[in-house]
Parts: C-alpha cells; structure tokens; sequence
C-alpha cells in the first residue's frame, strides 16, 4: 500500500518498569499492583521491572529499527512528568522521551505520542480522577507542557480508549461526569495544540466495536446494534465529530445522576478539529435484540468461534466494517489503526526461538481487510500491531503475550519471534514496491 504507515504500539506502563526511578511519583497502576487491590492482578504481577524499557530503550530502538517500521507508538506516563504541585515539573521524567524521541528520528522511526495510556497520577486520583472536572485543567498543562518539549513529535494522541478507564465509573452517579471530563480535557489539549501553533498532527484513540446485527432483516435487531454503537461508540465520536451526544443516549445509558450533554460553549471545546482517529481493534460484536434489556435492547451473541487466548472472538472483516462505519458517518477522517493484535503464548523452541504462526496469521488476515478499506476509498493511513513486545497485560499480569518479541521475563532477553521476521519481510517488500 503506497503512503501506508506500517508501526508497532506500546504503553508505559506496561514495558518501562522504574516503578519509582527518578523521583517518578506513583500511579493508580502501581497502587492496584502493590496495594491491598493486589488479587486483581494475576500472580500478584506488578509493573515495578516490567520489560525495563527505561533502561533497554536503546536496546528496542535498535530492534524496532531492525524490524523496519515506519513509526512506533509509546505513551508518556504522566506520573513521571508532574508532581502534585502543578508548578513543578519533573525534568528527569521529560528527559527520558526527549532521548528516546530523538534516537527515534536519529532511526527514522516516526513516534506517534500518546498523552494518556491509563495511568494516571495517584495525587489526581486522590482528588476524584476523571470524576472531578479540576483534572481538566491539570491535563491541558501537561499535554502543553509536553507539546513544547518533544516539539519535533508530529503526531499526538491525547487519549487511549476512553471508553476502557471511564469504565470505572460505570454504573455510579458520576459516570456522565467523568465521559464528559475526559471528552473536554481532550478538547482542550487540541485546543492549545492549536493556539500554540504546534506543527504536527493530533488525534485520539478509541476502541470502536462494529455492533453488527444478527438478522439484518430483523428491525429490532438491528435497532439494538445501532444502540449498542450509540453507547460504545457514538457516545465518543459524536461528541469529538459533532459537538453532541448521541440522541437518546440518556435513555440507554439510564443512569441518575447529571445528564449527558454540553452547553454551547462546551459542545465547540469538544469538538475542536482533530486531525485523525486512531482505532484500537481486536474484535466485533454480533447484536439481537433483548426484552429484558430494554433500555439497551442489545445482547451480544457469541456466534464466533475462533479466539486468542484472551478469548477474544477473532473478527478481520470487522477491521474494515468499521473504518467504512466512521468515513461514512463521520466525513471519511484521516484514520490509523493504532492497536490490532492477539495473545499467544508460544514459547521459546531449543533453538531459542518462537514460532507464532498464529500471530502471522492474524495480522495477515487484518492487513488483507486494511487494504480493502483502502481500495473501497476509507482514509486509512497506517496500522499499528499491538504490541510491540511482550508486557504487561494489567490484570492479567505477564500471563499473556502480545509481541513481536519474545520477553524472556527471568533475564529480560528479548527475541524476536517469527511473526517479527514475518513483519520485517512485509514492509520490506512493501518498501521496495513503492519505490518503483
Ligand atoms: C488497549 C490496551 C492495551 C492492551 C491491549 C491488549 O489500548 O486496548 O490499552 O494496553 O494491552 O489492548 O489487551
């Protein structure tokens, strides 16, 4: 595919360890790894050594190099950045991505920088977290902050999948609240993004879920699975597209508490034009209508059999179901795949090496559905697998393996696994195509 950005994705937490390295001040993750929360992560795993990228990123920039892609995606954790005191900055947490951006460049590796990947500062969620509209100010300082110190970055992300960590607050009274901080803190970091003349591109990251209906014919099922997409989706696009919430979405979400809606003002901070959307992609949902829901009307049926060891139903049309869903919806964005990826835990070989034709596969089958979005005229600009190594899979600790290198987790030797020499070939190839 010409013009097509071929990457591998990452989050802080999950890969840098450093836990308290340089007076980096500790996380909602750290507290639910260490604290008395701690059976909610499997094998009481924590993300204190993780896969030590905060001392190896040379390492694993030498090997993304290796590999071939076009761009990397990394997340900033916030709680390296600033401290409680919203004056201070912590300039040892802001030297760390200035190296690694740079040696990035150095490699032609284009960093794609998200702001916000879940972890967020435990001082903010002493104050309320999402839940407390003060957070918008504290996250419009830091997105500024980090705009103008890693200003050669030309694409930001403010947040990555809202929709997973405003979950927390699903089913309390403050939920609209917090959907409505995250949605305008977003806002406003397009906005100074903007007012601050920076040079790049900026964007968010959802995980948007084709909500397909079972009988296509069938009204109601039908009507359950636009329902469903209102709720998952449209509560999100809607909003950062058209300045407003999905119409009823009151009604399906059915909680008390403050409506979900904007005022005048609010609704032109929100919707603040960005450049692209990154969709984060792993699976789709097959939608029947439900009696005993009717406030959703929506049941999801698990009509698909094959899955990864997430057991997360394995869908590759879906990736192209919705980026067609959003370009005919929402004015055909600029889009990225920003995640897409399977856990296997396919081990180490006597030869020292690991054989996830499984992975090969998936990403094949994703990538055939990529082109065909962009054969059909979807703006669809890059993909990026997830993950790039192996990490730390929140709950589920290092029990599950998403990468493209093997993380020998004793040792922490990372091996490039065959899906990675699969990848290497396929941009190779790629790279010479294009150049013809
Ligand atoms: C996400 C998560 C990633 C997960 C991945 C696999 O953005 O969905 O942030 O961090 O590791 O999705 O479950």
């Amino acid at each position: 595919m010409k013009d097509f950005i071929y990457g591998a994705a990452t989050s802080a937490y999950q890969i840098e360890g450093a836990w308290d390295e340089d007076e980096k001040m500790p996380s909602i993750w750290d507290e639910i790894s260490h604290g008395n929360e701690r059976t909610k992560v499997r094998n009481g795993h924590t993300g204190d050594i993780a896969c030590d990228h905060y001392h190896r990123w040379k390492e694993d920039i030498k090997l993304m190099a290796e590999l071939g892609i076009d761009a990397y995606r990394f997340s900033i954790s916030w709680s390296r950045i600033m401290p409680p005191s919203p004056m201070e900055i912590n300039w040892k947490g802001v030297d760390f991505y200035k190296q690694l951006v740079y040696e990035l460049k150095k490699n032609d590796i284009e960093p794609f920088v998200t702001l916000y990947h879940w972890d967020l500062p435990k001082w903010l969620d002493i104050i309320g977290g999402w839940g407390n509209p003060d957070i918008i100010k504290h996250f419009k300082g830091y997105a500024c902050m980090m705009f103008e110190a890693l200003s050669d970055v030309k694409y930001w992300i403010t947040f990555n999948e809202p929709a997973v960590f405003v979950n927390n607050f699903w089913g309390h009274n403050n939920y609209s609240e917090a959907v409505r901080n995250v949605l305008l803190a977003h806002g406003e970091a397009v906005r100074t993004f903007r007012q601050e003349k920076m040079k790049g591109k900026i964007g968010i990251s959802l995980n948007l879920i084709p909500a397909m209906p079972r009988d296509k014919k069938n009204k109601k099922d039908q009507l359950a699975a636009e329902n469903l997409s209102k709720t998952h989706n449209g509560i999100w696009l809607d909003p950062i597209y058209n300045g407003r919430f999905p119409t009823n979405i009151n009604e399906l979400i059915g909680f008390d508490g403050k409506k979900l809606q904007f005022s005048w003002e609010e609704s032109k901070i929100v919707s603040e034009p960005i450049d692209f959307l990154g969709i984060n992609y792993y699976t789709a949902s097959v939608i029947e209508y439900d009696k005993n829901r009717p406030q959703s009307y929506a049941k999801g049926v698990p009509l698909i059999k094959e899955k990864d060891e997430m057991d997360t139903a394995i869908v590759p049309y879906g990736i192209y179901w919705i980026c067609e869903d959003v370009a005919e919806n929402y004015g055909n964005p600029d889009i990225y795949i920003t995640e897409n990826g399977c856990a296997y835990t396919d081990g180490l070989t006597h030869d020292n090496e690991v054989h996830d034709y499984r992975r090969i596969e998936y990403i094949k089958k994703h990538l055939k559905w990529c082109k065909t979005a962009v054969e059909t005229g979807v703006n669809l600009k890059g993909y990026f697998y997830w993950s790039l190594m192996d990490n730390f899979e929140w709950a589920f600790g290092y029990t599950k393996r998403f990468g493209l290198i093997y993380i020998h987790y004793p040792t922490l030797e990372r091996i490039p696994k065959d899906s990675y020499y699969w990848y290497q070939g396929l941009i190779m190839g790629e790279k010479m195509v294009n150049k013809k």
